[in-house]
Order: structure tokens, then C-alpha cells, then sequence
């Protein structure tokens, strides 16, 4: 092992000892040490542990050994305002004054979901479900059944929670094949397609001609790396979904409420079908929203000729979610100019900080953003541009990825997988601490690879 790695683990060691004391354990009781399998943060591969943490406040986290980082992993992307804000947990607070769930409706559900629907352009009805990967799912099931197609065409890359459904071509772009105990993608009418290949997408179309009942995307490739569209690639998907009589679903996991006040869908001026939300209208607690247009969500109503069985979750719609969901959108429409801005033009400046560094040092790697998402694509070898997940997944250094966690760890900022999120509460001095960390960090990678 060179000296340089060496040295580095022995610090993660000395100044995560009851973090790696508890991953012992971890061990014991889950497979792989973790309940979500990219939480190990790649510290399994390097012979060590992730950082169990114990606090998190505005952009901050500290773990069990004290260690504090800034955070750009931030919740996966769900704390936009930072840990703990104050109108959440005190919302929270106070519905558990109450209790937290009843099993029964509740008018806080009903002013979350007028908000979501306010905000979001294609939303006219909604249901609300416990996680993006139900809500991923049963929007593939509506479309499937308002189309009398069986098909679901998706993008390379693509993440969309680990159901049966959609689990397809996520890290296996070319087989698609993600885990054994699925039916093949054969079997689960999954086909997939390159993100911004607009001749690949005509091709899919041409092949699987009146197939095709959804296409489920996210408008930026974000699990997948903060791939910007290029090219109208949005608009083209647009029109000859509608031409073909496509349900077009916009996986706003991640972009929900985070690209600007009105998503994903209001940066682009593009209006799906459908659209799935999570992560940030929960508040920071668990949720799931499947929204879309009126005659489709419809299907769900079992009272008329509804015929679509969806839902089913005993927490879903229960009142905690619903008031930090509520508190997080009164937050962001407050000050939706100022956030907006200022998250998005961040993202910006630090992904330009990012490439100039990554050009100094000659690294084979690609810092990609849309906003307040960023991704440093690291590379076995130098690579002038990336367009599609596909190029990312076939290219990607795991070995350096890993190492890079590490550097960071060890300079106190969470990153997971590159890098991550904004949340309005990084501040001026956090981003220089950042940039000087990335800096070594890029210059060791590059140095000893
Ligand atoms: C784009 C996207 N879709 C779906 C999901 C699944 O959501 P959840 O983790 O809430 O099940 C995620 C989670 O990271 C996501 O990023």
C-alpha cells in the first residue's frame, strides 16, 4: 500500500474509533453493515467503516467520535434548509404533542398536497405513499393501466428506487439486469435508453412501437451523476411522448423543490404527465408523493370506474410528514427568490472552482452540475466530455472514487459518490473550507494515480 494511503487510514482510524467499533457491530446484525447499500460510503472496499453520526445542524453533522463535517450529502439531497430547522422541528414538535398518526385522514395532508399542487405544473391530483420507490412504482402502475400498454421505457443510469419495476439499467447500463430475485428485463417489459441520445430514444420508440405505455425519468440524471439535458433533449422526449401516446413521468425525487420553486419541471418549462416527489417535501421525515394529471391519478379512485389499486401504506399521509413537509415549503416560498438564486448560482460557481482545479492538476475527472447538484465524475483516464450515465457507469474509477471519500472524510466535508447538494445554509466560509479540501484531495488522486 503506498505511504501516502496508508498514512491517511491510520488517521481515519485514530479519529473514527467509535464509528469503526460500531461498523464491527453493524456487521453483525445487517448484511454488509447497512440498511441502504450505498451507506457504507465507500469505506468497505478501503478496509474501514462510515462515520456513524450523531448530530446535524444548518450544513453540519458531527459523528459519535466528534468529528464535525460540512455536509453535501445532506440527508441524500433532502435538506435543503440544512439539519435541524427551526419551523420543522417545531412543527414537528408540535404535532407530536398530538400524536404522531392515527391511521386516519387528517387536514394537514390536505395542506401539504394544495401546496405541492400550487407549485408543481403538472400536478392536478396526488397521492402521498412513504417513499420515492413506491411512488416510482405505482406511477409506472397507473400509466400502464390508462395506456393498456406494458412497456416502461427508462434512462440509463437512472435510479429510481429499488422496486421491482424500475430496478433495471441502473449500474448494469448494458445487461440491465440489477439483482438476481427480478425477472429479467425481458420478462418486466423494461426498455432502456441513453440520456440525451435523441436518435437512441427514436430507436427505442421505432422498436417497441405501441409498447410503450411510460417514460420514467428524471429530468436531470441526478443519482446518476448531475448529467445536465443537452440539445432540447427534454423537449424532443416531450412531443414524441405525446405524439406516441406516452405517459411521460418525471421522477422529481431529487429535483422536487430543489431546481426552483416549481421543480424540475418549471426550470426546464416542461410539463410531464406525471410526476413522483420525495425527499425534500417530507421535511426530512419519510415520503413519497405520486402526482399527475387528473384523468390518470383518477384511475386510483375506486369509488368510480377506478380500477388502479395504489397505496396501501400504513404510515402514508401521517401528520409528522405532513407538518415538515408544510414548514419546508413555507420556508422555501418565503424566500423563494433569494434561495433559488442563490442555491443554483453556487452550484454554478463551485462546479467552475471544481474544473479549474481539476484542470491544474491534469485529474482525470469531470465536474457536471445542474444547479445545486454536483458530481466529480473521476476517470481512468481523461475524458473531454460525458453526456449520458452510460459513459459515466462504463468509465468510472471505483478504485479513485473510493480513495477520494476518504481524503475528504479526513478534511471534515461529506461528500457521497463525488460530491452531492446546496442547502441554503452553507456559507461563504464553508465553500473555501470546501475548495481547500478538494484541492488537496485532487491533487493526492492525481498524484499517486
Ligand atoms: C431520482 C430518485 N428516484 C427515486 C428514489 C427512491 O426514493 P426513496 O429512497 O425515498 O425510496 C430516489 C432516492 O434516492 C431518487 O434519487
Amino acid at each position: 500500500m503506498s505511504k501516502w494511503l496508508e498514512q491517511e487510514k491510520s488517521n481515519y482510524k485514530k479519529n473514527h474509533q467509535k464509528s469503526l467499533a460500531a461498523w464491527k457491530k453493524a456487521n453483525e446484525l445487517f448484511p454488509a453493515g447497512v440498511s441502504h447499500n450505498i451507506r457504507d460510503f465507500h469505506m468497505t472496499p478501503l478496509g474501514l467503516g462510515p462515520p456513524f453520526i450523531s448530530k446535524g445542524r444548518d450544513a453540519r453533522v458531527i459523528d459519535i467520535d466528534g468529528n464535525s463535517y460540512i455536509d453535501y450529502w445532506l440527508t441524500h439531497g433532502a435538506a435543503i434548509l440544512g439539519h435541524a430547522h427551526e419551523t420543522i422541528m417545531k412543527a414537528i414538535a408540535k404535532q407530536l404533542h398530538f400524536s404522531n398518526h392515527f391511521g386516519m385522514v387528517n387536514e394537514q395532508a390536505l395542506t401539504l398536497a394544495s401546496k405541492i399542487r400550487d407549485a408543481t405544473p403538472s400536478i392536478e391530483k396526488l397521492r402521498f405513499c412513504t417513499t420515492g420507490t413506491e411512488a416510482t412504482m405505482y406511477a409506472s402502475r397507473l400509466a400502464r393501466a390508462f395506456t393498456k400498454k406494458k412497456k416502461i421505457a427508462k434512462i440509463r443510469a437512472g435510479w429510481h428506487g429499488g422496486n421491482d419495476t424500475l430496478f433495471y439499467y441502473v449500474k448494469h447500463v448494458e445487461k440491465g439486469m440489477e439483482s438476481s430475485g427480478l425477472k429479467t428485463q425481458v420478462e418486466a417489459d423494461i426498455v432502456s435508453f441513453d440520456y440525451n441520445d435523441i436518435d437512441g430514444f427514436r430507436n427505442i420508440l421505432k422498436e417497441n412501437k405501441n409498447e410503450i405505455a411510460a417514460v420514467v425519468m428524471e429530468p436531470v440524471l441526478g443519482a446518476g451523476g448531475a448529467i445536465p439535458p443537452r440539445d432540447g433533449f427534454l423537449e424532443i422526449v416531450r412531443e414524441e411522448t405525446d405524439r406516441n401516446d406516452i405517459i411521460l413521468i418525471y421522477d422529481e425525487i431529487i429535483t422536487g423543490f430543489r431546481l426552483s420553486f416549481n421543480s424540475g419541471q418549471g426550470y426546464f418549462g416542461i410539463t410531464p404527465d406525471m410526476t413522483t416527489m420525495g425527499k425534500i417535501v417530507g421535511g426530512g421525515t419519510p415520503i413519497g408523493v405520486i402526482g399527475g394529471r387528473d384523468d390518470i391519478l383518477e384511475q386510483a379512485n375506486l369509488q368510480k370506474d377506478g380500477k388502479v389499486w395504489i397505496g396501501g401504506g400504513t404510515f402514508s399521509g401521517n401528520p409528522v410528514s405532513m407538518v415538515a413537509g408544510i414548514a419546508t415549503i413555507d420556508a422555501l416560498e418565503k424566500n423563494k427568490t433569494e434561495f433559488y438564486e442563490s442555491l443554483n448560482n453556487n452550484g454554478e460557481k463551485i462546479t467552475i472552482e471544481l474544473q479549474e482545479l481539476l484542470d491544474k492538476y491534469e485529474a482525470p475527472a469531470i465536474a457536471t452540475n445542474v444547479g445545486s447538484m454536483i458530481c466529480i465524475h473521476w476517470f481512468r483516464e481523461k475524458i473531454s466530455d460525458i453526456r449520458t450515465g452510460t459513459e459515466v457507469k462504463l468509465n468510472l474509477d471505483n478504485d479513485k472514487v473510493n480513495k477520494f471519500q476518504l481524503l475528504m472524510f479526513n478534511r471534515n466535508v461529506l461528500i457521497r459518490s463525488g460530491f452531492g447538494y446546496l442547502s441554503v445554509k452553507h456559507t461563504k466560509d464553508d465553500f473555501e473550507k470546501t475548495i481547500n479540501a478538494l484541492e488537496d484531495s485532487i491533487k493526492i488522486i492525481t498524484k499517486n494515480s
